[in-house]
Order: structure tokens, then C-alpha cells, then sequence
């Protein structure tokens, strides 16, 4: 939230007329009003800047807040935030069901407590709170909040300490790595702590090196914060070397120094997605962990949440005991009042989605920023994230695993791809700057920003995606399409040559489309171009209808390797070389049948049955829609087609056209662009080419 300033609406008044160029600025007056194109006049007299004497009807206020609100971006395109934006119908309900409650209430809504209560057990066990151990913790407004408290709690114990043992107490510092998100160093300096930045650079992956935070520790360190998934790029910190580095320490010298793990997206990821991964309470050192519900943790904006492993962690003098409408309440928060319904919201989650819903979309946003990051790393740019890097394990076993998408497989991180312009690149097109992808991805409604590295690599320019439930296989496609089709046009206004990158027949060209269509190996990814969706409907891991062709409607054969060019070996790194299967659908693709396939989860044995069944029928309808599809465009009977878009989108003229599509030439594994990416005639073609054009 910026700091607002008051406006002076006389003062901008006066500046507007007098201003040379802006005489023309309005009607006396007007320039504080909002204006609105509400035939309701009423509307167009509210004052900007002061509250109006007399309020405007409701509908007009709707109407203006409305419009207003129209030149946000779209959230479902944002991508440079970490924040949760999509909730399920029921529980949009819930939330607003519960929008009127406060939290801090608990005699009036002592339900609401419970769940809260709840939550921090759940919580407390899913971050392997030991058993004998009390673990005690509190909602909060979000990480930022949260990373406060359990400073303060580190802070408060520390003095502690130091006045037990009659020393000196007012100079506290604190240890953290320089790529620390904005919340730690404002802890800091909102609590007179000294703030001592661990230097990161690109070899240490932009991320604190645990060795290195050792060298900033004294006696008056009130504890080290490691980050669990770093805002930059998405690596987590080592807790469990940090944490014996300490133990280490505390042999050498006696200072006992205890961490905060900063888990504000990691610790909702890396439960589900690494289970076996030690970084929570069952590391010793390991005293509080704060994290965003409305990160990971699927809830709208909002919600945070911070638990002790144990209370005796938790400074008595810093919980309030509060006599308020007739019960005692016990809080440690720096706000009192507090909305109940993104708790409840939490809660809908954990039970809605259980263990098994928060791992299959870890998985699928870790699969989905593979996919990105391979295209990406493919083609003009090198990718700093690095999920998509194989692991010990993955170089071990990726090869002969029947499911690529195991976590486990790759390095740890959160599904951020963070990226940069190659070398090369950079060599090749001096001209290019990178921070105008992010403006012309914005053009396009994407949300892509660009920034400096952390302190000391500021110099280091990155761009990055978060990719979050909301940003599907389909969009990722999109969106690689969009940043390749942004880049190439960029060095299309150079005078250098474009036959490096741009020629269709370049390896580079060859293996980012390679890249961008498929994860080899992959049990759940099907490279046949379908529609995906980030549905949770069960059993629809990625929900898919066809997208662009017939061919899709096809279950695939679990032995396809496609494109058949990319062999098993490179399951995570693409194949370099040209690849002309890329250009063609695998020979031994099966005929193509109008029957949906959600996924590849049709290879079932119903799904098989069904498509028997169901084959004579969809012969007809085949001939149906080839029928409705010669109507549309080119008879006078092309009303019929306006009939088949009445009885539900995508149906009669969709299947037309995905007809249509099925029948050209197929020349970029089924997908001309003409069909899917617009008309790549006359104006539209200019822009497309190279990578762009294919993916
Ligand atoms: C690592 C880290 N810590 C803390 C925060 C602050 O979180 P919040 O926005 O919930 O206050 C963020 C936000 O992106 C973050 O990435």
C-alpha cells in the first residue's frame, strides 16, 4: 500500500489554468469532481478529494467505483504476484457469507474462533511441530504482519537473556540475506534492530549461503531469518545446514542462536511438493515459521499466519490478556480487529483440498513453470529459477521413472521462473532492453515485471513469472508464445540478421517450441494441444477439452513419445537440435475421434469402452459439423452456425472450426495460427514469426 497524500483540490485547480498547455483543462471546478458517463448527474458531482456533503446514490457509486476499478490489471494475468486470486464458488459464498464478522469477537462468534484454532493445529502438524512440544500461533494480516511478531518474539528473548546475564541490551541486530523480501527489513528498522544484510550473488543462486551468515554473527544477534522460497527467484534457503552451522557455533562460543524461517509462499509448497524435505519444526534450531494463507495457501488477500514450536518461545510479556465483552482474550497481534472470513476461507481449503488437492496443484504449477522455464532457457534467454534443473535423484532416475512429475526429481524451489535475456542475446541485440518485454507483455494484459537482482546484483536485470493454480498449461503456452513473439519483434528492428534465432529452421527455433509443447516421459501431460483449465475438479488434474484439433480428441498411447525427436534422456533439459518432428504429429497418432478426453486419464478402460460405443456417433456428428462449418463462411446458409453458438459456446461453431483446423496442412504440430493465435493474414501475420508464430 503506498503512503498517500493528502491533494489540495484548489491547488490543482489553480495549477490547471494556469498551466500554458493546460487551459484547456475543464470547467471551473470540474477537475476535482469525478466525472462519470452516468446519465445520473448526481454522479458526476462527487468530489474527488473531500467527502462529499451529500452522498450520490448507490447505484451511481457502484457505477463509479466500477468503471474506476476497470483500469486495475486482471489478476488472473498478474504474474508478478505471489497472491492467491482464484477461490471456488462456495467458497466466494463462505466469504461473503462470514464478511461481517470480526476475528477478535470471540463471544459473538465463537465459531469463528474454533476454525481458527484449527487452522494452527492443522498447521502446527503439517509443519512437524514435535509432539512434546506446545506450538501456539496466530492469524495475522499476512507474512508481513506475521514476520513482526515473531521478530518482536526473537527480539524480546534475546533481551531476555542479555539482561539475566546483566549485558548490554540495545543493540540487537538481526541476520538475513540481502535478497530478503522488503517485510524483514522494515522489522528491522520499525523495532531498532540492526539489520545485517548476508551478501547473495548469481553463484550462490541469489540466496543467503549459510556459511556466509556465520561471519555476521555476534553476541548481540537476536536470530537469523532464512527464507524459504526467495522472492527473486524462488530458491529456498538450507534451514537444516543453517540450523547445524549454529549448533556448530553454539560448541565454539556459547551464543545459542535461534532461526525464523520466512516460509511466506515455501511453507504452503514445500510440505506438499517435498514432503520428505526437512525445513519446519522437526529442524532444531527452528523456533517460528510465518507464511502467507494468501499465497500458496489459496486464499484471497488477506491472511497470514505464524506459529511457535513451542510456547515457552513466545515471550509471556508480549501476549495481551484482554477483558472484552465478558471473556478473556489472549493476543499477540499489532492489529486488534480482524476479519473472520479469510479464515474461514483457509479452512474451506484445508478441507476441500486435503493434503492430496495442495500437492496435485504444487505439482501442477511446478510442472507448468518447467514448461516455461525450458521454452524460456530454449531460446533467447537464461532462466535463474531452477526447478526445472534436474536433481541428484532426477539425473539418477528421471530416465527410467514412469511419473516425471515428482518434485523430487528437480531442484527445490517455489514455481517461479525468473529469467533474463542470454548473453548472447545481449551480445547480438546491444539495442534491446530487457525491461521493454515487461512493458509490451503489458500491452497484451500480462503482468510480467522486470527488475534489479537483490542488493550488490542490482546490476543483474530479472524477470519474473509466479506461476500460481490460476496460470494454466494453456495460458503458460500462451504466454511463451507472447514473450518470443515480444522478443523477436524487438530484434526485428535491428540491422543485425535474424536468421540466428528467427529461422524456422534453426535449432534454436526447433527446441523452443520442442520445449514449450512438451515434458517427455510425462504421465499427466499430454503434448496433443488441448485446452487446459485450473479446474479442481477431481479426478481432472488439469481439466482438458480439445483446443485446436480433431487429433486431440484422441486419447494418447502412453508410449508416444512426442515429439518422438526429444529422446528420454533430455526429460528436462530440451534437445538442442533442429527437430523436424516438431513440425509433424506423430505418425502412429491415432485416428482422430470426437470424443473429449479430459487429460490422459481416458486411457482407461470406460474411457476405451465409451469410445467404442460411441464411434458411429460421432462419425455423424463429425459429418455434422463439417457440414455447419461449409455453412458458416461460405453459403448463404451460414445462419446455420450463428444457430450452433445459441445453444452453448464452443459447441457446433468450436467443433467448425476445430474442423477446420484439423483439415489444414499441419504444418506446427496441429496448430496454424490462423485458427488458434487469430488471423495470421494481412496486419496480424506481420507481428508472427519465428518461435512466436510456431508455439
Ligand atoms: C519471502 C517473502 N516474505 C515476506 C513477504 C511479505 O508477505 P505479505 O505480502 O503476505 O505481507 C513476501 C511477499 O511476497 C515474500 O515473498
Amino acid at each position: 500500500m503506498s503512503l498517500s497524500r493528502h491533494i489540495n483540490a484548489d491547488e490543482v485547480i489553480e495549477k490547471c489554468k494556469e498551466h500554458p498547455h493546460r487551459k484547456h483543462a475543464g470547467q471551473e471546478g470540474r477537475q476535482t469532481l469525478h466525472q462519470s458517463w452516468s446519465r445520473d448527474e448526481d454522479a458526476a458531482r462527487a468530489p474527488k478529494y473531500t467527502i462529499p456533503e451529500f452522498g450520490i446514490p448507490s447505484k451511481a457509486a457502484y457505477q463509479l467505483l466500477h468503471d474506476e476499478t476497470a483500469l486495475d490489471g486482471n489478476p488472473l494475468l498478474n504474474l508478478a504476484s505471489f497472491v492467491h486470486t482464484w477461490m471456488p464458488e462456495e467458497a466466494n459464498k463462505l466469504i461473503m457469507e462470514n464478511m461481517n464478522k470480526n476475528q477478535v469477537d470471540l463471544d459473538e462468534y465463537p465459531a469463528a474462533t474454533i476454525i481458527h484454532n484449527r487452522c494452527i493445529s492443522m498447521l502446527a502438524d503439517l509443519w512437524k511441530a514435535p509432539k512434546d512440544c506446545k506450538a501456539i500461533g496466530t492469524s495475522t494480516a499476512g507474512s508481513s504482519e506475521a514476520i513482526m511478531l515473531g521478530g518482536l518474539a526473537l527480539k524480546k528473548r534475546w533481551q531476555e537473556a542479555r539482561k539475566a546475564a546483566g549485558k548490554d541490551h540495545y543493540h540487537p541486530n538481526i541476520v538475513f540475506g540481502s535478497n530478503a523480501q522488503v517485510a524483514l527489513e522494515k522489522f528491522a528498522r520499525y523495532w531498532d534492530v540492526e539489520a545485517r544484510l548476508v551478501p547473495v550473488t548469481e553463484s550462490t543462486n541469489f540466496v543467503m549461503n549459510p556459511h556466509d551468515a556465520l561471519q555476521f554473527i555476534d553476541e548481540n544477534t537476536i536470530g537469523v531469518m532464512v527464507i524459504l522460497g526467495s522472492t527473486y527467484t524462488g530458491h529456498f534457503e538450507d534451514v537444516q545446514l543453517m540450523s547445524d552451522l549454529l549448533d556448530d557455533l553454539e560448541k565454539r562460543t556459547g551464543l545459542d542462536i535461534p532461526i525464523h524461517v520466512d516460509g511466506a509462499s515455501g511453507a504452503f509448497i514445500a510440505p506438499f511438493a517435498y514432503p520428505n524435505y526437512k525445513w519446519a519444526f522437526d529442524v532444531k534450531r527452528v523456533h517460528s515459521i510465518n507464511t502467507s494463507g494468501h499465497k500458496f495457501g489459496l486464499v484471497y488477500a488477506g491472511l497470514g499466519w505464524i506459529l511457535w514450536k513451542d510456547e515457552s518461545m513466545l515471550h509471556k510479556d508480549l501476549i495481551f490478556e484482554l477483558h472484552y465483552l465478558g471473556s478473556v482474550e489472549y493476543s499477540f497481534t499489532l492489529n486488534f480487529s480482524k476479519p473472520a472470513a479469510p479464515i474461514i476461507a483457509q479452512m474451506y481449503n484445508f478441507l476441500n483440498l486435503g493434503f492430496d488437492g495442495y500437492r496435485r496443484i504444487a505439482i501442477k504449477d511446478l510442472r507448468n513453470a518447467r514448461m516455461l522455464s525450458r521454452a524460456l532457457d530454449a531460446t533467447y534467454f537464461t532462466v535463474l529459477s531452477n526447478i526445472h534443473k534436474p536433481s541428484e535423484k532426477g539425473r539418477a532416475e528421471l530416465e527410467s521413472a514412469e511419473d516425471t512429475d515428482d518434485p523430487e526429481f528437480y531442484e527445490r524451489g517455489l514455481p517461479v521462473v525468473s529469467f533474463r535475456l542470454s548473453d548472447k542475446f545481449m551480445a547480438d541485440y546491444p539495442h534491446v532492453q530487457q525491461a521493454w518485454i515487461q512493458s509490451m507483455l503489458r500491452t497484451k494484459g500480462w503482468i510480467v515485471p522486470n527488475y534489479g537482482g537483490p542488493p550488490t546484483t542490482e546490476s543483474t536485470q530479472i524477470l519474473r513469472v509466479v506461476v500460481r493454480e490460476t496460470l494454466s498449461e494453456d495460458l503458460c503456452e500462451r504466454l511463451i508464445v507472447d514473450i518470443l513473439e515480444i522478443t523477436e519483434a524487438l530484434m526485428g528492428t535491428s540491422a543485425y540478421s535474424r536468421l540466428t534465432f528467427a529461422d524456422p529452421s534453426s535449432p534454436a527455433h526447433a527446441a523452443g517450441v520442442a520445449a514449450a509443447v512438451a515434458l517427455p516421459h510425462s504421465t499427466t501431460f499430454s503434448p496433443v494441444p488441448s485446452h487446459s483449465s485450473y479446474s479442481r475438479a477431481h479426478g481432472v488434474d488439469v481439466g482438458r477439452a480439445s483446443a485446436f484439433s480433431s487429433s486431440s480428441f484422441a486419447p494418447i498411447p502412453s508410449d508416444t513419445s512426442y515429439p518422438p525427436s526429444v529422446s528420454s534422456s533430455d526429460s528436462s533439459t530440451p534437445h538442442l537440435a533442429a527437430s523436424p518432428a516438431v513440425s509433424a504429429p506423430p505418425s502412429s497418432a491415432p485416428p482422430s475421434l470426437p470424443i473429449v478426453v479430459l487429460e490422459g486419464h481416458a486411457r482407461t478402460f470406460s474411457a476405451r469402452l465409451i469410445h467404442t460405443i460411441l464411434l458411429p456417433f460421432t462419425f455423424i456428428f463429425h459429418l455434422f459439423t463439417a457440414f455447419l462449418y461449409l455453412t458458416s463462411f461460405h453459403s448463404p446458409f451460414s445462419f446455420l452456425s450463428s444457430f450452433g453458438s445459441f445453444s452453448q459456446p464452443g459447441s457446433a461453431v468450436m467443433l467448425s472450426k476445430t474442423l477446420s483446423v484439423a483439415n489444414q496442412p499441419d504444418k506446427e504440430h496441429g496448430r496454424p495460427d490462423k485458427n488458434n493465435f487469430g488471423d495470421a493474414t494481412g496486419e496480424d501475420a506481420k507481428g508472427q514469426t519465428g518461435f512466436a508464430r510456431q508455439c
